[in-house]
């Protein structure tokens, strides 16, 4: 597979994921239903794992690995934040809050890693 097909997948499922992230996180906020709708479910997994199987291609296919960059570094830290606060708030959190809070949060981390991606470099200021 092409370096472009391979970046366009990446790009179009880190816009896709994000999008369910916020549509989701609304939903959660807000005690809406579709949050349980089933597709509502399978598909945020599927586009993480095409996202993040386009990720290892990228990193094959540019000879760019993690532990030699440290931007690539840094994004696979920020990738495990933002999962981590995205469990915390659809699943740990019970408090309305403590969920606001955390899905606020995830979306400083993703646009953190977006950062990192379009910058390569790791400090925002
Ligand atoms: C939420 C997760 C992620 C998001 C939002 C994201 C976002 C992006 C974006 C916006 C670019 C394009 C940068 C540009 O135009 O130059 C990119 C490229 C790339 N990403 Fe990701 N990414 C994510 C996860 C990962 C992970 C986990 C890895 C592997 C550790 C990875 C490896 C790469 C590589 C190797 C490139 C291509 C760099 C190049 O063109 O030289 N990404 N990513």
């Amino acid at each position: 597979m092409s370096y472009t097909v391979l970046k366009t997948i990446h790009l179009g499922c880190a816009f896709i994921t994000y999008v369910l992230f916020f549509i989701r996180g609304f939903w959660l906020i807000t005690n809406s239903r579709p949050l349980s709708l089933p597709g509502m479910v399978v598909i945020p997994h599927v586009v993480d794992s095409i996202l993040l199987l386009s990720a290892i291609g990228l990193v094959v296919l540019t000879n760019q690995y993690p532990g030699e960059q440290t931007w690539l570094n840094a994004k696979l830290i920020a990738l495990v934040v933002y999962i981590l606060l995205g469990t915390s708030a659809f699943r740990l959190c019970h408090k309305r809050t403590a969920k606001l809070v955390t899905w606020l949060m995830a979306q400083l981390v993703f646009l953190y890693i977006v950062f990192v991606a379009l910058t390569r470099t790791i400090y925002p200021i």
